[in-house]
């Protein structure tokens, strides 16, 4: 039987043990007693660094292991490639996010590792057909192609700004004979069913949420207040996308 390492709520609780003891300063010590806290505390937000396998830089990794991260959830979940390659810090800690530069893939992505989990949900093979309805920016695309070559990836977004974000995205990560696989398309994720009758094996809708936790940083009360009311349709919304 495999041996199952710790669950995911386990390595956010780990967050709480760190102490001055492990190397930590009194100021950087982790302070989460409760879920609450996790949400309301930046420092303890799950910081992750999903490397990209299409420029692998062994530098960077043996630098993340000298910096205390560790890899992710490896050895705990029934489906984990051994091509995915995500690192988490036990203490807060936050390395910079690259800059995009025309002609140079990425050498990583910073997500919240939570986002992992659905994609590693989906248990995506070689050669299968993937959508991904509700794509940008694009990280769980990205993490997608991290774990197998799909025959297919279609990354769907409504939005025309966030496309713009998306499409940058996938050219700073994906090399170019790749992307004859994957398809771009800017349409409501609603109406896909009827719009795009191809088929396919698996479907990510990442449906758009209320990021509540954002928002308790946010001091612009007239744009909060627009949330709010946004806030209040998502559920029909989220509904209507799963559909
Ligand atoms: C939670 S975000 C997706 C994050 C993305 N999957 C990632 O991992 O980077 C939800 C996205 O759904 C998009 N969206 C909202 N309404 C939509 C619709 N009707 N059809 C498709 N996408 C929609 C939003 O613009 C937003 O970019």
């Amino acid at each position: 039987m495999a041996e199952r390492g710790p669950t995911l709520a386990g390595r956010l609780r780990g967050c709480r043990r760190e102490g001055p003891g492990e190397g930590l300063s009194r100021r950087d010590t982790v302070r989460a007693e409760k879920p609450q806290d996790i949400l309301t505390s930046p420092s303890c937000w799950q910081h992750a660094v999903l490397l990209n396998r299409f420029n692998y830089s062994f530098e960077l990794e043996k630098d993340l292991h000298f910096k205390g991260y560790h890899t992710l959830l490896q050895g705990s979940l029934p489906y984990y490639p051994k091509s995915l390659k995500c690192y988490l810090s036990r203490r807060p800690h936050r390395i910079p996010s690259e800059r995009h530069q025309i002609g140079n893939l990425k050498k990583y992505y910073l997500l919240n590792a939570a986002s992992l989990l659905p994609v590693l949900a989906l248990e995506l093979r070689d050669g299968e057909k993937v959508l991904d309805l509700c794509a940008a920016p694009g990280g769980k695309s990205i993490a997608l192609l991290q774990c197998a070559c799909p025959g297919y990836l279609h990354c769907n977004e409504y939005d025309s700004l966030r496309l713009r974000w998306l499409r940058q995205t996938l050219e700073s990560f994906i090399p170019e004979p790749l992307e004859n696989v994957i398809k771009v398309s800017e349409l409501d994720g609603r109406e896909m069913g009827d719009a795009q009758p191809e088929k396919f094996d698996k479907v990510l809708v990442d449906a758009p949420c209320s990021n509540d936790r954002s928002w308790l940083f946010s001091s612009d009360s007239q744009k909060a207040a627009c949330r709010i009311s946004q806030r209040r349709k998502l559920p029909v919304l989220q509904i209507e996308l799963l559909r």
